[in-house]
């Protein structure tokens, strides 16, 4: 039976890509071949939300730029966390292109010398004795096989994983994320198992504790978010693993000592702790995983995005030795599993990040940014809070500091108005502003983004009357 169209409930205004502000900004920013090439776009692509309708047509893709079909050029402090070494890095294209020369593919059986030196590579980076590697096409694909590796180890299948959290989109990453947008009627029954709890949010605190500018009073919560996530790995008694982001992408940073305390509670209860750095690890929050800046090891890393340079898509899940426990099953069978040139570009890129000293970069210039948006936020009554690692970076809008109203259409407008001053990023959670510039970004280029966005927020603010 043909589908009702009925059954699919229509996009709430605001926050979809069919917005009246974002219909306001395409009236005035695109020509009529951008235009016409929107419109094939959509009349060919399955729509959904955050893609097709898509906003703009881009053409060029170079260093922390991108260019639309008008002729802007955008500092691209979003670039879907792919970017970190740039788009378009010569050194990369050059590798990728002697590679296809080289061997331009392996079936899976087979053993190829990229394939092994990427594998060799990631163990020499990854936290602890993480040493066992298998790759796939994409983050979704590798929550999968991580998902599954904790079940195959464990024997057990339940997991513990965050309210909000997004981890892919398949029925695992699904089921384990947390957005509802993902999680809909729509798909049908997800993963039985999949526990969720609230997430570290101080400056939201979901179990209501008060916080002093975003950071935790741990005299008074006794950090209850950590606490909770050992409370249901007691009360279930037999779940496998706890799936989470070392530092959220929203973004949020874990409180002092709350990575610790789950892993303690992990190996108390025999749950296993798998750690999706696909958008942060490869140095986005200024070291190379963002796990490093607790110092806790999880059992399974799992990584993607950046891994393929801004070019290819690679993904890879690394786990410790000891969960090599699977050898005469399959999950993790995909046919790009050992292909050359997607591995050649991971080592490249992550050679690239050596060489250019791309983590320490991320580490200076993002705690140099991050205070000129404290020293923002000390100005403008619209910023909540300011938050971040490195390179991951966030600026919640409010309608005023004490009330805390989160200002969704405030942060809308700021966005439409930084892209007509040359920066594109993303919004979050509907109110933060979210800036994950590649790691290549220059203080002067940071400068103008962050210029740009100054301007934005309070020219927003002001003609909302607000701040
Ligand atoms: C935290 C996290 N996990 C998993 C994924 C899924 O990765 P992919 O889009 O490569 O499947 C994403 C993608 O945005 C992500 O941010």
């Amino acid at each position: 039976m043909p589908i009702e169209k009925s059954a699919v409930p229509a996009p709430s205004e605001g926050e979809s890509n069919a917005s009246p502000r974002r219909r306001d900004w395409a009236a005035g920013a695109l020509g009529d071949e951008s235009r016409k090439a929107l419109a094939e776009d959509a009349a060919l692509f399955l729509h959904q939300s955050v893609s097709t309708p898509c906003l703009s047509v881009i053409t060029k893709a170079e260093g922390p730029w991108i260019e639309d079909a008008e002729g802007r050029r955008y500092l691209d402090f979003h670039g879907n966390n792919v970017h970190h070494i740039g788009y378009g890095h010569p050194r990369l294209k050059k590798a990728i292109a002697e590679q296809m020369d080289a061997l331009p593919f392996a079936p899976r059986r087979f053993a190829c010398e990229p394939a092994t030196a990427l594998a060799r590579k990631l163990a020499d980076i990854a936290p602890g004795d993480l040493s066992k590697v298998l790759f796939t096409t994409g983050g979704s694909d590798a929550v999968e096989v991580a998902l599954k590796l904790a079940r195959a180890a464990t024997g057990r299948f339940k997991t513990v994983s965050f309210w909000d959290a997004f981890h892919g989109a398949g029925f695992g990453a699904s089921s384990v994320g947390g957005e509802q947008l993902f999680r809909s009627n729509l798909i049908g029954p997800l993963l039985a198992g999949t526990e969720h709890v609230a997430p570290f949010a101080c400056y939201r605190c979901p179990y209501g504790y008060p916080e002093t500018d975003g950071q935790p009073n741990l005299d008074l919560c006794k950090m209850t978010c950590a606490n909770m996530v050992r409370y249901v790995l007691e009360k279930e008694g037999d779940v496998a693993a706890v799936i989470a982001e070392p530092a959220r992408a929203v973004p949020f940073v874990p409180p002092p000592g709350f990575w610790a305390a789950v892993r303690q509670a992990c190996d108390d209860m025999g749950a296993l702790l798998i750690f999706d750095e696909i958008p942060t690890g490869l140095g986005k929050t200024g070291r190379m995983f963002a796990c490093d800046h607790d110092g806790v090891v999880p059992d399974i890393l799992v990584m993607g995005k950046g891994l393929g340079g801004g070019i290819l898509p690679i993904a890879a899940v690394i786990a410790r030795p000891g969960l090599d426990v699977a050898g005469d099953y399959a999950f993790g069978h995909y046919t790009h599993e050992k292909n050359p040139v997607t591995t050649r570009a991971g080592l490249t890129t992550i050679e690239i990040i050596e060489d250019e000293n791309l983590v320490e970069n991320a580490a200076t210039l993002g705690a140099y940014a991050l205070d000129r948006l404290h020293d923002m936020k000390g100005r403008l009554g619209v910023i909540g809070d300011v938050r971040g690692r490195g390179f991951l970076m966030g600026v919640e809008l409010v309608m005023d500091k004490a009330g805390k109203a989160p200002a969704a259409d405030l942060a809308e407008n700021v966005l439409y108005r930084c892209l007509d001053g040359g920066l594109s990023f993303k919004i979050s959670m509907g109110n933060t502003l979210t800036l994950t510039p590649p790691l290549v970004v220059t203080r002067d280029q940071m400068d103008l983004a962050l210029d740009v966005l100054e301007t934005a927020i309070t020219d927003a603010a002001r003609a909302a009357g607000l701040g």
